[in-house]
């Protein structure tokens, strides 16, 4: 009978080499944080599973050891994958009695060598029995029975073939199987569409963007031009909250958001019939001026491009209390919202066109006054920040 080391350490490697390059592979195209993450603890199972490679060379004269060695690392790498797959469809496939018969086989080896144990055969078959347990909970879960179905072959194989070595590494092959059946067929394709979709997709989105904006910019304020009540109010609200958004901190890629943003969050403005822009105290939304929102949001929906800034066009009236038009509350108003909903007040208030004007005081003093209840204490904080060192 011939018990090679090679052959359990190229046992070990073909279950785990595939798997754990991938991994890392698919770490670092992947942009999705969630996928970085499951290839990240699959590199993690895949290095513990190639680490136990140099703990058999140590026990090279000792072949009991290394049949040990070779269950408790399958069993390891089993353990951890059990961590990754539970952010898979294929959640139900590691179910938890397996891995415990799984670590009762390798508590059970550990304890059988303790106490001097040295039957090769049993050490085989216990091997054996590990591949059973992990065939038997892939083949219980639907959908997935290619992967039970290479594990049974090798299990079939393992007992009809002579030679133990060979048999060793049979046991372990479908590992690899499994490591190219579930990176080619479940997220390989997640992945590679996501790559494409976040790398190029935003690229050529962008793109189209760059080209409509400034003509919707020209557009937007060549009508408020034709309105004193409007006139230059959507490029101040956009300087204002760069300039919050700045204070605030936030990251680049925010920024430009918040800035192409609040440039057309009066949108729905063209919609409106300027003779229903009532002449009020800027502090005050009637229902005639309000309903721009709306509108906003409809001449948004037919546009693929600028459908991102829908949050801002329809919510930027809303009260950090629910008593805005949407009646969302809180953190429930989304950010950029929450910092042109402050920037429009205040531009609104030291613009005035037709109703009283207010000195830049006057109206941080209102907006201060109203902090925590109709705007965001962060954003007012920031507006203020901004306000000492431009004005
Ligand atoms: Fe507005
Ligand atoms: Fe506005």
């Amino acid at each position: 009978m011939i018990y090679t080391h090679e052959a359990i350490t190229i046992a070990l490697l073909s279950g785990s080499f595939v798997y754990t390059i991938w991994s890392i592979i698919t770490y670092f195209l992947s942009t999705n944080a969630k996928i970085k993450k499951i290839s990240l603890i699959s590199f993690l199972a895949g290095t513990v599973y190639l680490a136990f490679i140099p703990i058999l060379y140590l026990t090279k004269s000792n072949i009991t050891l290394s049949f040990v060695i070779a269950t408790i690392a399958y069993t390891l790498k089993f353990l951890i994958e059990r961590r990754i797959l539970s952010y898979s469809k294929y959640k139900k496939m590691t179910p938890k009695w397996s891995c415990y018969i799984l670590g009762a086989i390798s508590i059970l080896a550990i304890a059988l060598i303790a106490i001097g144990v040295k039957d090769t055969n049993l050490f085989l078959y216990l091997l054996i029995l590990t591949t059973l347990i992990v065939s038997l909970s892939w083949f219980l879960e639907k959908g997935i029975r290619i992967i039970g179905f290479t594990s049974t072959v090798s299990l079939v194989l393992l007992v009809l073939v002579n030679d133990k070595s060979l048999a060793i590494l049979l046991s372990l092959i479908p590992y690899g199987f499994n490591s190219i059946f579930f990176n080619s067929k479940d997220y390989n394709n997640t992945i590679s569409s996501l790559f494409i979709i976040s790398q190029y997709g935003e690229a050529i989105l962008e793109e189209q963007i760059e080209e409509y904006k400034d003509f919707i910019y020209l557009l937007i304020n060549k009508v408020e031009s034709r309105y004193s009540q409007r006139n230059m109010h959507s490029i101040n609200v956009k300087a204002i909250s760069e300039g919050i958004a700045l204070e605030m901190g936030l990251d680049q890629k925010s920024i430009d958001y918040i800035s192409s943003a609040s440039m057309i969050h009066d949108i729905g403005y063209l919609g409106v019939d300027h003779r229903e822009i009532e002449v009020s105290a800027p502090e005050e939304e009637t229902p005639k001026t309000i309903k721009h929102i709306w509108i906003g949001k409809l001449i948004l929906e037919n546009s693929d491009i600028f459908i991102k800034y829908l949050p801002v066009v329809l919510y930027h009236h809303e009260n950090l209390d629910g008593s805005g038009p949407e009646r969302l509350k809180g953190e429930n108003i989304p950010l950029p919202a929450r910092i042109v909903r402050v920037a429009d007040i205040f531009e609104r208030m030291i613009n005035s066109r037709d109703g009283k004007k207010y000195t830049i005081k006057e109206a941080l003093e209102y907006i201060k006054r109203n902090k925590g209840t109709l705007f965001d204490s962060d954003v007012v904080d920031a507006l203020e920040r901004y306000i000492y060192k431009h004005y």
